[in-house]
């Protein structure tokens, strides 16, 4: 049987080629070989967003910008994470089985209130429903970055504790920690991020695009110096090129008359048709209300299914049904 992959992205605006190459990528082509599981977070986007249209308007196009890049609903199972709300049910359920300790040494927690955002108990208790997103789809495995290890250490725990109170309901899932994906960096050198914004945004139009490429800081060598590959403009434009490509563009950076301005137009030209064809399709997604309201609909369908299945189990151990 296929391994049963889970992914949920927060729907937190306009997507940049950081979260394209650091977990998109990665999603699509994992559709081949596994059974993927991917949702909207949107319930967690609560702990940040309090505006009706802000949160309607980022979900929605959360979930089309992940069909336009290829996300296949057919293939696997992409839902908008509220159209589920069995979620919370087991949110609830688990929240006796996660110590207040536990959610105490939360990091993210810690780093969020340093931030700035409010420390109500949905920020604090995040890591319960993220455990239960996980648990709730027997998921074998959940790829994320470092800065998520935390809360599947959390999922673990509380999945073990649940099990040896009442036999084997949940799967328990794998870390698995992404290390093929070295972090991108923003077109100022710090790690791209919209909290930055030093981004290369996937979906603007070209002239924005156009506009960030030449921003990208070069250093000041003279034109007949050899160049610094460890720089923004070699290591984004590398992310477009195979192994041969890139090798020739070392070459290029090692051979005197470099020219920066000629590296950024031919960049600008290479992530406008590397992504021209998602472009096309978000176009006629838009285009196409209907047809993204029944991927939806067959999203929260598949999804559902499962759902119901595990909380069923659930509520069966534990005396609730
Ligand atoms: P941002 O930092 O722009 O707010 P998010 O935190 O919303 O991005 O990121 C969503 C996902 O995209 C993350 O889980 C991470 O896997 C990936 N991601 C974001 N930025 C980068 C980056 N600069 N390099 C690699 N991956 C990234
Ligand atoms: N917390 C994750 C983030 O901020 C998003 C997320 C929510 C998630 N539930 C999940 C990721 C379950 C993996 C599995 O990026």
């Amino acid at each position: 049987m296929k391994k049963r992959i889970l992914s949920g992205a927060q729907p937190s605006g306009q997507l940049h080629i950081g979260n394209y190459f650091g977990m998109i990528e990665r999603m699509v082509q994992l559709q081949e070989s596994s059974d993927l599981f991917c949702f909207i977070a949107n319930y967690h986007s609560m702990t940040s967003i309090n505006n009706k249209s802000e949160l309607e308007k980022n979900t929605k196009d959360a979930f089309i910008d992940l069909l336009a890049l290829g996300i296949n609903p057919d293939r696997s199972t992409f839902w908008v994470q509220s159209h589920v709300p069995e979620v919370a049910e087991l949110a609830w359920i688990l929240s006796n089985y996660a110590s207040v300790g536990l959610m105490q040494r939360s990091t993210s927690y810690k780093d969020k209130i340093a931030n700035g955002l409010k420390p109500n108990m949905g920020l604090f208790s995040y890591p319960i429903l993220m455990a239960s997103d996980i648990l709730l789809f027997q998921s074998d495995s959940v790829p994320v970055g470092k800065d998520q290890k935390q809360h599947l250490e959390m999922t673990r725990d509380i999945a073990i504790k649940f099990n040896n109170s009442f036999g084997d309901v949940f799967t328990i899932p794998e870390i698995e920690i992404d290390k093929s994906n070295d972090v991108v960096v923003g077109i100022d050198d710090r790690k791209m991020s919209k909290s930055y914004n030093n981004t290369i945004p996937i979906f603007a139009d070209n002239d924005t695009i156009k506009n960030q490429v030449m921003n990208i800081v070069t250093d000041s060598a003279g034109l007949n110096d050899p160049k610094d590959t460890n720089t923004p403009l070699f290591k984004i434009y590398s992310l477009f090129l195979d192994i041969d490509s890139k090798n020739e563009l070392t070459d290029r950076y090692n051979t005197p008359g470099l020219k920066y301005m000629e590296i950024k137009e031919e960049l600008v030209d290479t992530i406008i048709s590397f992504f021209e064809q998602n472009k096309s399709k978000k176009e006629k997604l838009l285009l196409n209300i209907d047809e993204v309201d029944e991927k939806m609909r067959l999203g929260k369908s598949k999804a559902q299914k499962v759902a119901q299945q595990t909380l069923e189990k659930v509520k069966s151990a534990t005396g609730l049904l």
